[in-house]
C-alpha cells in the first residue's frame, strides 16, 4: 500500500448556500420544519427565495464544508461534487479551490444549475434548510476516479448523496475501490429525514461493513434505530459499527467502539450565532486527528474546537485558521 496523497477526500452535493435571518413565525408560515433539510424543485426555491429576507451567499455543502476544514487544520484534502459551468458553479470551485481543496470534477455544461440551499437561521442560531439539488443530482459513477479515490486515507461521503439517484451508485463504487486500497470509508448520516428516507439501506451500509466510520447527531441516531432513547441507540450503533461518534449539541459528543463508548465534552461558548456547519465542522476536526493517528478523545477535541468556531459566525466554513485555534489550544498537529 503505498503512502496516501490526501488525510481525506469528500463526496457531496456541491451546494452554495444562501443565508438569511428569520423568525420562527416565517418558518411556520412557510411550512418549513425547523431544523431540518428538505428537498425542493426549481419553482418553490424561485417562491423561498422571494419571501426571505436579505441573504448572503457563500459557497457550502455538507462534505465540502467538511473538507474545507480539514484543509484549515492542514490536512491534505480533496472534494468530488458536481457544480454546473454558471456563476455558482464558479464561485463554489473558485472557494474550494481558494481554501486548497484539489477539486477537479469537470462542470456540467447543460442541465439543471449549480445547486442551492436557502438557509434560515432563527435569533435562537438553529438553522433550517431547503435545498434545490440542481446540477449536484448529475454526480455519476464516471465522476469517481480511481486513482484520485486510492490516494486518500479516508474517503467521507454524507448521507444526503442518497437522494440523487446515480449518486449512490457513485458512493458505493467509491467505497469499493477505497477498501481495495486498503483505505477507509466514512459516513455521515447528514439529517434525521434523509435517515427516515434511506435507514435500511444505511444500516445496510453499516453492519455489511461498507462504511467504518459513521458520525451522526443524536436525532440522526435515534430515527436510525427508530427510538426516542439516547441509550438504547448507543448500544444498538455499538452492536453495528466499528467506530462511531455521534454529536449532541452542547453535550458534546459520544465516541463509540466495540469496547466503550466515551463521552467527550463540547468547547464551552458564550453565545451561538448559527449553527451552520457544527457537524460538519466537527468531523473536520474529527476526522483529522483520526488521519494523524492521535487517539479518539483527541480527535473528538478538535472537532469540538472546529464546530465552536464555526458557530459563533454566520456561515458554515471556518473564519480563521483552525490549525492556528488548534495550536492555541494546546492541541499541535
Ligand atoms: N451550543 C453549543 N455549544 C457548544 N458546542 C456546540 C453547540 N452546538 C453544537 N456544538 C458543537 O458542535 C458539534 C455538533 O453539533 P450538533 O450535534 O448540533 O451537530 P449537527 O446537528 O449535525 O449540526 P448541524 O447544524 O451542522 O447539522 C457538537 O458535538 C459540539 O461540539
Ligand atoms: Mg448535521
Amino acid at each position: 500500500m503505498t503512502a496516501p496523497r490526501y488525510d481525506v477526500l469528500g463526496i457531496g452535493n456541491a451546494i452554495v448556500d444562501v443565508i438569511a435571518r428569520a423568525e420562527d413565525d416565517f418558518l411556520v408560515a412557510q411550512g418549513m420544519h425547523k431544523g431540518g433539510m428538505a428537498l425542493i424543485d426549481e419553482a418553490r426555491a424561485a417562491s423561498i427565495y422571494n419571501a426571505m429576507g436579505p441573504a448572503s451567499e457563500s459557497s457550502g455543502g455538507s462534505a465540502a464544508n467538511t473538507i474545507v476544514g480539514v484543509a484549515s487544520f492542514g490536512g491534505r484534502a480533496a472534494f468530488i461534487g458536481k457544480v454546473k459551468d454558471d456563476e455558482l458553479g464558479k464561485a463554489f470551485a473558485h472557494d474550494i479551490r481558494a481554501a486548497r481543496v484539489a477539486f477537479d470534477v469537470k462542470p456540467a455544461t447543460d442541465g439543471p444549475s449549480t445547486a442551492r440551499c436557502y438557509i434560515m437561521v432563527t435569533p435562537d442560531g438553529e438553522r433550517t434548510m431547503n435545498t434545490y439539488l440542481g446540477a449536484a443530482q448529475d454526480l455519476k459513477p464516471s465522476d469517481i476516479d480511481e486513482a484520485t479515490i486510492a490516494s486518500a486515507a479516508v474517503v467521507y461521503l454524507e448521507g444526503y448523496l442518497w437522494d440523487p439517484p446515480q449518486a449512490k451508485e457513485a458512493f458505493v463504487k467509491a467505497a469499493e475501490i477505497a477498501h481495495k486500497h486498503g483505505r477507509k470509508v466514512a459516513l455521515t448520516l447528514s439529517d434525521s429525514f434523509c435517515v427516515d428516507r434511506y435507514r435500511g439501506e444505511f444500516l445496510d451500509l453499516i453492519r455489511k461493513g461498507t462504511v467504518d466510520i459513521v458520525f451522526a447527531n443524536e436525532h440522526e441516531l435515534r430515527s436510525l434505530y427508530e427510538t426516542a432513547d439516547f441509550a438504547v441507540a448507543s448500544v444498538a450503533l455499538q452492536k453495528d459499527a466499528r467506530l462511531a461518534v455521534v454529536t449532541r449539541s452542547e453535550k458534546g459528543c459520544v465516541v463509540i467502539t466495540p469496547d466503550a463508548i466515551d463521552a467527550v465534552p463540547a468547547m464551552p461558548i458564550d453565545s451561538v450565532v448559527d449553527v451552520t456547519g457544527a457537524g460538519d465542522l466537527f468531523a473536520a476536526g474529527f476526522l483529522v486527528g483520526h488521519s494523524q493517528g492521535k487517539d479518539h478523545r483527541t480527535s473528538a477535541r478538535l472537532g469540538a474546537l472546529a464546530a465552536a468556531e464555526v458557530i459563533q459566525h454566520i456561515g458554515a466554513r471556518p473564519a480563521v485558521s483552525l490549525k492556528a485555534l488548534a495550536a492555541e489550544n494546546g492541541l499541535v498537529l
